[in-house]
């Protein structure tokens, strides 16, 4: 028997100029005394997390700041952020100024501080033991300062496990932050670099939701085999579309000056909309794709990120064999492609299968993303490795729209290397 059913989940939202200022009543109304504030040293430097930490106290509220989180969390970064957390609580909250990184080790550090066990008995098997959290969390606000992961409003934690050589997360519905605080202002010091590569993660989570596995093409489930991602469905695909409509008027204005501040209001609110979509529906092969491409980085290092390890940023990993993913996607919904098109590039007439591959290469090369696999020092002799690595992300793949293989996934590198 076919699914019937779909399920959405969101945090609380409070979205808009200033919001950020009322973390502290927020708080209060939940009889939170003790705050620890989380971020990494970058958002730290702009003095964002302690202009919240230092607004609490009028509430009587005392609140410290972390600023220990590596940029794209390790387990071992994990693991320091909870000992810290473990050693000078007991917490009452915990509040996440920053971008993805951010978020995600302040859920680790909610899940550890709230319930026994170590990181890997929570993280996804088979990687680790895949337990479930058996007592519920505390208060967790996620307040983002890129625009980019939606992470305030997702029930997963991404880490890369070093010793394993593997990116992989935690995916438990009471990770979801309490209350998501999208305020723009926060967004203005956000390098251009970032803006481009988290902005292209705002865009695969919107193109792969919508051009996801319709929810009722699987089997029907018991109530205690649901899990977050559902597959494509009405109220994921709305929060796509509003976010592609966003994206199309603010994504390269954000890029080219970062004052713009309708510009970053509409990319704060395009982040969240499409974590609201995504969160519920899923990702596919992008992102697949980009779980090797990070983790195989040998010497590039992108501008605007910490410069002292080379990296392929998460949004930027996941961008470069999206126009191919989705040229390959194509036949599964040709009428979603096109609208998907139509949405980010108005005004145009579309056909064909290099519709939306062709709007998206455009816009990366416009906001100076590097062409392709190549331009972050991928060769042909090296997709045999990224195959075997997007292969292992069968969870991902599952939500694709046509049976995916090893010669598809292939097909998708090779035709990848260089996009325009
Ligand atoms: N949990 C989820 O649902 C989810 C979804 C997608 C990605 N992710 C994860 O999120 C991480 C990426 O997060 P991200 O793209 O938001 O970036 P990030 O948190 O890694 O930050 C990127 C860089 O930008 C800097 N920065 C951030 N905001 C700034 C600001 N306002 N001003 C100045 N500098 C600023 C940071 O210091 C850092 O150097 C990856 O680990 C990725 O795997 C999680
Ligand atoms: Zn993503």
């Amino acid at each position: 028997m076919s699914e019937t059913v779909f399920t959405y989940g969101a945090p609380g939202l409070k979205i808009g100029a200033g919001a950020s200022d009322e973390i502290g009543f927020d708080l209060a109304q939940m009889d939170v005394r003790r705050v620890l504030v989380v971020t990494d040293p970058g958002v730290a430097a702009t003095g964002h997390p302690q202009r919240v930490a230092d607004q609490m106290a009028q509430f009587g509220i005392e609140a410290r700041v972390f600023d220990g989180v590596r940029v794209e969390p390790t387990d071992a970064s994990m693991e320091a952020a909870i000992a810290h957390a473990r050693d000078s609580g007991p917490w009452d909250a915990f509040v996440a100024v920053g971008g993805g990184s951010s978020i995600d080790t302040a859920k680790a550090v909610n899940l550890l501080t709230s319930n026994d066990g170590e990181l890997m008995d929570y993280v996804n098997a088979p990687v680790g033991k895949g337990r479930d959290p058996a007592r519920p969390l505390k208060p967790l606000v996620a307040v983002p300062t890129t625009t980019g992961t939606g992470a305030e409003s997702t029930t997963v934690c991404v880490l890369d496990v070093l010793s394993l050589k593997v990116k992989t997360g935690i995916s438990h519905a009471r990770l979801r932050p309490t209350l998501a605080v999208v305020d723009p202002l926060l967004t203005h010091t956000q390098p251009a670099g970032v803006t481009a590569s988290a902005g292209m993660d705002i865009l695969c989570h919107a193109l792969e939701s919508y051009t996801a596995r319709p929810y009722s093409s699987y089997d029907r489930k018991q109530p205690d085999q649901r899990v977050p991602y559902c597959g494509a469905n009405p109220i994921s695909d709305s929060w796509s579309e509003q976010a592609m409509a966003l994206l199309s008027r603010s994504f390269r204005r954000a890029v080219r000056d970062g004052d713009d501040a309708e510009a970053r209001e509409e990319m704060a609110m395009a982040a969240t909309f499409a974590g609201l979509g995504f969160g519920n529906a899923g990702v596919h092969i992008p992102h697949a794709n980009a779980y090797p491409v990070a983790g195989r980085v040998r010497d590039f290092r992108p501008d605007g990120y910490p410069a002292d390890e080379p990296m392929v940023p998460h949004g930027m990993a996941v961008s470069l064999t999206a126009p191919e993913a989705f040229r390959w996607t194509f036949p599964s919904s040709p009428e979603r492609h096109l609208k998907a098109a139509a949405l980010l590039a108005p005004g145009h007439e579309y056909d064909g299968p290099d519709a939306l591959p062709s709007v998206v290469a455009d816009l990366m090369r416009d906001i100076t993303l590097p062409n392709g696999l190549g331009g972050v020092g991928y060769g042909e002799g090296d997709v045999g490795d990224l195959v075997e690595g997007a292969m292992k992300q069968q969870r991902l793949l599952a939500t694709a729209p046509r049976e995916v293989t090893e010669d598809d996934v292939a097909g998708i590198l090779a035709r990848s290397l260089e996009l325009w």
